[in-house]
């Protein structure tokens, strides 16, 4: 069974009078213990799903199932609480400035325990060496620590009631690269330990190859292209897949959703290959052996 089965999500948004359809139809998993990874560039929709995922907004159609449960329903509303966490790209944002990291972090953990004050410290203690950070960032300010170090806070944070899903929002965006680099190792080491789940958000297809086991490529509010890794790597079938690997500044043109087209294939208009039949939009279908493509171009 997998973790987590996200089955023809839709989410629309009105803006401005317009309907931007931010995810059409997606679907997507997350095995135990493992990383999916969802790429895509900015205003693709890939928050929209994380926060469809974690009940921030209700989605229009379709289904989402955690350990087989459904937790679009409002019955398990607790049950994806307890199981899923959400680290959000910046965490300069994440963490309230008026307070300890200690009372930032309690406040996290009475949602679950009646534990005291000062019962919880040798327990935070010891989920902060968990990160790696050391135990007096507890009496810390946010403004005393570094983006790294708050990362870890903030990945210390939706530790710890043992999720066993993570949504990871594109969670080094705002460090430079060195830092990116130790906190995407912490985060294998975590999933080594702890066997949790990610899903894991990025907009750059290179920096997910160190952690993904199964990569879902993403075009706005529909996946193109999903495969395991090494598929992904090493056979990109979709032209955006092409473009997102190649790109070497990943600042790609930006379309807005105006000029897309209202049927036939999202990326039609920026397709170097396009032919007629792409104005019928192509499904997502198995081109090989677990590689799932949704272009005409490599169907017999
Ligand atoms: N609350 C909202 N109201 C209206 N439109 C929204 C809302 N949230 C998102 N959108 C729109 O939905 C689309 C998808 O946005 P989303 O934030 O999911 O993209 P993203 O892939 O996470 O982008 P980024 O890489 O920049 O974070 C965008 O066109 C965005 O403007
Ligand atoms: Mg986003």
């Amino acid at each position: 069974m997998k973790l987590l089965q996200v089955e023809k999500v839709k989410k629309y948004f009105v803006h401005k009078r317009k309907v931007v359809r931010a995810l059409d139809g997606v679907d997507l998993f997350v095995e135990e213990g493992q990383t999916s990874a969802l790429v895509g560039e900015s205003g693709c929709g890939k928050t929209t799903l994380a926060k469809v995922v974690v009940g921030l907004y209700p989605p229009q159609a379709g289904k989402i199932y955690l350990k087989g449960e459904e937790i679009t329903s409002k019955r398990n509303k607790a049950f994806l609480r307890r199981n899923v966490q959400m680290v959000f790209q910046n965490p300069y944002l994440s963490l309230d400035p008026r307070c300890t990291i200690f009372f930032s972090l309690y406040e996290a953990l009475s949602i679950f325990t009646k534990i005291k004050k000062k019962e919880a410290v040798p327990f935070l203690e010891e989920l902060l060496k968990s990160v790696e950070l050391p135990e007096s960032t507890l009496w810390r300010y946010p403004h005393q620590l570094s983006g790294g170090q708050l990362q870890r806070v903030c990945i210390a944070r939706s530790l710890i009631n043992n999720p066993s899903l993570l949504i990871l929002d594109e969670p080094t965006s705002a460090l430079d690269i060195s830092t990116t680099v130790k906190i995407i190792d912490l985060l294998l080491k975590i999933q080594e330990e702890k066997s949790v789940g990610f899903l894991f958000i990025s907009h750059n297809l290179k920096l997910v190859k160190h952690l993904a086991w199964w990569v879902f490529v993403m075009y706005y509010g529909k996946i193109v292209e999903f495969a395991p890794k090494d598929l992904i790597y090493k056979n990109p079938l979709h032209p955006y897949t092409k473009l997102l690997l190649d790109a070497t500044t990943l600042k790609l043109k930006d379309i807005p959703e105006s000029t897309l087209p209202e049927r036939g294939c999202r990326f039609f208009s920026r397709c170097p290959y396009k032919k007629d039949m792409c104005l019928k939009e192509p499904t997502l279908i198995e081109i090989e052996n677990n590689h799932f493509l949704a272009c005409y171009l490599k169907r017999k």
